[in-house]
């Protein structure tokens, strides 16, 4: 685990135990008095009691918001209550902000923080695999808006990470699922080491290091470009297709699935451009179905396509695709609107 050094030991803590000792690690940093704590109702059932004696062992008084687990809570009416809670509870500027759970309470909970009084300290501690790999990272969090995913948000990193890996042991199967689509998608950015861990590991026994390895590739771009106008936007492979079928599927379809299919598409329409080895797609493919990660769309070109170029990420009328072109390498390339379905339909969506 050499990697760990790399990240910023001050602010990304991954150790099992650690649930227990947020009351005495946010002390040590210098909070006092009281807290915030947004979760999911799953989520809060299994670890809030923990955190909360945490938390009050350490003298903090804490305002707990809890909401119905699953993308559909991500919405402006639940970020809104988030907001009166802390108001009526009378939260201020220096108390901390916890975002418990997985990514969706990290986006929601990291949105309140950056808004509540023109922003709070905000700490995330995920628990599921998507988040600890992924969402609790970079700062980017966020709510849906009606007409699509993450369209009102905010760049607000957390002052603190605090991932305990013992949460994992309650996770369902097919939400480890859900965060491999994620890793993988760091692994073809960025670090084809992650494909050998894979490729050797038990489905079961997967180890830590995918999580520190997956933040790092993301940790590169995100420090490279905080704000998203240029590399960062590589990480969004698999996702202009990925955010379109969430969508359509009325959020039905996990977040990592849906990046999986998506990266699926890319990579077969890279390859029949000649772009990407037919050996390194092969290897993708394969690693998929290890995983039971979705390798199709499922939906037609015509429904996709409305979607994809209304994303936010069309810029001067063409939508930068994130284009693989070996396993650890990616490049954007902006193509203009009219020919985006081509490419669809050279990854198989007709
Ligand atoms: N901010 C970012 O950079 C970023 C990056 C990737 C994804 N995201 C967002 O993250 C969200 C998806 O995250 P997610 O998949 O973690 O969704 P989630 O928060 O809905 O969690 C998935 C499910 O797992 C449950 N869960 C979480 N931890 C658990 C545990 N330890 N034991 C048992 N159950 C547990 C939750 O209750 C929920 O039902 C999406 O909204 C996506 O847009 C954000």
């Amino acid at each position: 685990m050499k990697k760990e050094s790399l990240l910023p030991p001050e602010s990304y803590l991954l150790e099992p135990g650690l649930l227990d000792r947020v009351g005495m690690i946010l002390k040590e940093r210098g909070f006092r008095g009281k807290a915030a704590l947004v979760s999911d109702e799953r989520v809060f059932s299994l670890y809030g009691p923990q955190v909360l004696t945490a938390l009050r062992r350490a003298d903090f008084s804490v305002s707990v918001f809890v909401f119905p687990p699953g993308e559909r809570s991500k919405n402006l009416e639940t970020y809104g209550k988030i907001l009166e809670q802390l108001a009526a509870d009378q939260l201020e500027r220096s108390h901390p902000l916890l975002a418990l759970g997985g990514g969706v309470s990290g986006d929601l909970g990291g949105f309140a923080a950056a808004s509540y009084r023109r922003g709070m300290p905000l700490i995330q501690l995920p628990t599921s695999l998507l988040a600890m790999a992924d969402s609790c990272w970079g700062g980017k969090c966020g709510v849906d808006l009606k007409a699509g995913k993450n369209l009102a948000g905010a760049f607000y990193p957390p002052v603190l990470v605090l991932a305990d890996p013992d949460c994992l042991r309650t996770l369902p199967p097919e939400e480890i699922q859900n965060g491999l689509g994620e890793i993988i998608k760091c692994g073809l950015l960025g670090d084809p080491l992650i494909f050998d861990l894979l490729e050797k590991a038990n489905p079961d026994q997967l180890p830590t290091e995918l999580i520190l390895r997956a933040l790092l590739v993301k940790d590169k771009l995100v420090r490279e470009d905080p704000l998203e106008k240029g590399p960062r936007q590589l990480l969004n492979l698999g996702h202009s297709l990925g955010h379109a079928m969430e969508f359509l599927s009325g959020y039905t379809l996990a977040h990592g699935q849906a990046v999986a299919a998506g990266m699926a598409v890319i990579s077969r329409s890279a390859c029949a451009r000649g772009l990407l080895p037919e050996a390194d797609l092969l290897r993708l493919l394969k690693l998929l179905k290890k995983y039971k990660l979705p390798q199709e769309c499922g939906f037609s070109a015509g429904v996709i396509l409305p979607l994809m170029t209304a994303d936010k990420k069309v810029r001067d009328g063409r939508l930068n695709l994130v284009v693989p072109e070996a396993l650890g390498v990616c490049r954007l390339i902006p193509v203009p609107i009219p020919q985006v379905k081509e490419w669809l339909n050279a990854g198989g969506v007709l």
